[in-house]
C-alpha cells in the first residue's frame, strides 16, 4: 500500500509546539510540517483570505501525497476548516482528511474546570469566529465561555521576544482583561498554537488557582485515537520516524526561530505555493 507522511500546517511556527506533542504521542511516524511564514500572521486576515490561503497549503499537502493534514493553527480551523471538510474535500478527493485543532480541544476542556467558567486567549480571528463558544456549547453546555483577543502576542512570539521584559505588560494586560469579563475563570485555554512559548509569563500573571492549558498534548493524544479508530487512514500513513520542514518564508530565519517552538534544531526547505 502506498503510504506518505502525515502533514501539519501553522500559518508560520506555532504549529510546531502541536507538532513536537504530537511526535511524542506517535514516534514512528513521518510528518511533513508547513508554515506559511511569507503570509503570516493569519488573525487579522478576512475569512475569505484565511480559507484561500489555507486551502492553497492543505492542496499543496495533498500533492505531496499526504493522507491526513492537521491545521495545528486556531485561526485557520476557526476560518477555513469546515469549508475545506464540507465543499473542497469531496471534489479534491474524498479518500483524504483535514483536521483541527478546535474540536478536539472543546471536547476535553469540560475535565480542566470546575467552576464552569473557562477563558480563552486567542487571536482576533478565532474570537471573531466564536468557533470555540459554539464547539464547547456542544460538547459541555453548561460551560460558561469568556473569550479574550490576544493579537499582539502573536507578533512578540515571531519576533523571539517572548522572554523578554517587553511582554510583560501585553501579556498581564491581557489576563487582567479576561479575569474583568468573568472573575469565576478557574481555566484559561491558550487557544492560539503561538502562546504556549509565552508560558513563563502567562504563569506570572495568572492567579495560581486557574489552570492554563495549551492544547499541543490534548490534539497529539486526539489523533492518536482518531488513527486508531481509522484504519482506513491510518494504513496510508508512512511510518520511518521521519520529519521534513517547510516555509513560503525565509528558510534561514525558518531554522532560527523554529528550533525555540519545537525544542531541537530544524533545517527548512523554502517553497513557492
Ligand atoms: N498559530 C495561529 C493560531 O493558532 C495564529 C497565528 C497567526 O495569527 O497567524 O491561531
Amino acid at each position: 500500500m502506498d503510504t506518505k507522511p502525515i502533514g501539519i500546517f501553522d500559518s508560520g511556527y506555532g504549529g510546531l509546539t502541536v507538532l513536537k506533542e504530537i511526535c511524542k504521542e506517535l514516534p514512528k511516524y513521518d510528518f511533513i510540517y508547513l508554515g506559511d511564514n511569507d503570509r503570516a500572521p493569519y488573525g487579522p486576515l478576512s475569512f475569505e483570505t484565511v480559507y484561500e490561503y489555507t486551502l492553497e497549503c492543505v492542496k499543496w499537502f495533498f500533492q505531496q501525497g499526504c493522507p491526513l493534514v492537521i491545521l495545528a493553527c486556531n485561526t485557520a480551523s476557526a476560518k477555513a476548516l469546515r469549508t475545506i471538510q464540507q465543499n473542497d474535500l469531496p471534489d479534491i478527493d474524498p479518500s483524504k482528511r483535514v483536521l483541527g485543532v478546535i474540536r478536539p480541544t472543546s471536547e476535553v476542556i469540560g475535565k480542566y474546570s470546575t467552576s464552569k467558567h473557562v477563558g480563552i486567549l486567542a487571536t482576533s480571528g478565532t474570537v471573531q469566529s466564536e468557533s470555540y463558544l459554539l464547539e464547547i456549547k456542544k460538547f459541555h453546555p453548561e460551560i460558561l465561555v469568556f473569550q479574550e483577543a490576544s493579537p499582539e502576542w502573536v507578533d512578540i512570539v515571531e519576533r523571539g521576544k517572548h522572554l523578554d521584559d517587553e511582554a510583560d505588560a501585553p501579556v498581564k494586560n491581557r489576563i487582567d482583561n479576561l479575569l474583568q469579563k468573568d472573575p469565576n475563570i478557574d481555566c484559561m485555554l491558550l487557544a492560539c498554537t503561538h502562546y504556549p512559548l509565552l508560558i513563563e509569563k502567562i504563569n506570572r500573571f495568572v492567579p495560581r488557582h486557574i489552570q492554563v492549558i495549551s492544547q499541543g498534548e490534548i490534539v497529539a493524544k486526539s489523533l492518536k485515537t482518531y488513527l486508531g479508530n481509522h484504519k482506513e487512514i491510518d494504513d496510508h500513513c508512512s511510518k520511518h520516524a521521519q520529519i521534513n520542514f517547510f516555509t513560503t518564508g525565509n528558510e534561514v530565519d525558518f531554522n532560527n526561530h523554529a528550533s525555540l517552538f519545537f525544542g531541537t534544531a530544524v533545517q527548512a526547505s523554502k517553497i513557492k505555493l
